[in-house]
């Protein structure tokens, strides 16, 4: 019996997100999101970077402005065009996108730095595909590059949660929420109506949820030599006022 797609393969559930998830303030930020993940990164000049789960390019775009040597890998299809576009009108030469899903992208010695931004891990029901993905990040690395994640961590979401909440955006979408934590606060279920023009789409957006000590255990398992961990880009504790998990290990 063919396995029915998961929210995170169905092309239909990105579509249907482009316009709330990658909104004029979200891209207006990202240089500035790209500040603090340079200053955490510490990269050489000439580095190569690849960014996980590249979305419409918005990071690796401004990283390759910045004259890095970008390597934009995703599974969407529509974002990876939108990326191409965006690359293509500027003229950049240094930046390169390809159509591959996570769990099997690897590219040995290849990368000086790794990104995977906005909570772009930890969305399969088996935990050894995370592991899986990064164990491929790690063979990915040269020796001394690091990997920056940032996701939301299990403390904050425990301290900010909310069983359902909704929001309007710029032009009128409403996005209603309804969420349950369970397996033991290892996995978040999350229901999601999305209502534009008159049209109503529904979808369930489920993940993994990583504490701080899960998610670092789980990368040393994964043969990188150490790690920091903090509470925003711009390096705050990971403590009780923490905003999102960041966690940055090297090989
Ligand atoms: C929340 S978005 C973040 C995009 C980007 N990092 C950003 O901050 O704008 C998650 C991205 O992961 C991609 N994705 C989901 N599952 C994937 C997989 N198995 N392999 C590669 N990319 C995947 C989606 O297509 C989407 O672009």
């Amino acid at each position: 019996m063919k396995k029915e797609k998961t929210w995170h393969e169905d092309d239909s559930f990105w579509e249907t997100v482009n316009d709330v998830m990658f909104t004029r303030n979200r891209m207006d930020i990202t240089p500035a999101e790209i500040d603090r993940v340079l200053n955490i990164l510490r990269v050489e000049e000439n580095a190569h970077i690849l960014d996980l789960c590249c979305g419409v390019g918005r990071h690796s775009i401004e990283l390759a402005r910045r004259g890095y040597k970008i390597t934009g890998i995703d599974r969407t299809r529509s974002y990876l065009d939108r990326a191409k576009q965006s690359a293509m009108e500027e003229n950049l030469t240094n930046i390169e996108f390809i159509e591959a899903d996570m769990r099997t992208f690897c590219s040995p010695d290849t990368f000086d730095a790794v990104i995977n931004l906005y909570t772009s891990f930890g969305y399969f029901e088996d935990p050894e595909d995370d592991k899986r993905v990064l164990q491929n990040i790690h063979k990915s690395l040269r020796a001394g590059g690091n990997l920056l994640l940032e996701m939301m961590g299990k403390e904050v979401l425990a301290r900010i949660f909310q069983r359902t909440r909704w929001h309007e955006e710029e032009d009128g979408t409403l996005i209603l929420q309804e969420s349950r934590v369970c397996e033991g606060f290892s996995w978040i279920e999350n229901r999601w109506i999305i209502i534009k023009g008159g049209k109503r789409a529904d979808f369930r957006v489920d993940h993994r949820l990583y504490s701080a000590k899960e998610l670092t255990t789980l990368i040393t398992e994964c043969g990188f030599m150490g790690f920091e961990v903090y509470g925003d880009l711009e390096r705050s504790p990971y403590d009780e006022k923490a905003k999102r998990l960041i966690v940055v290990a090297w090989k």
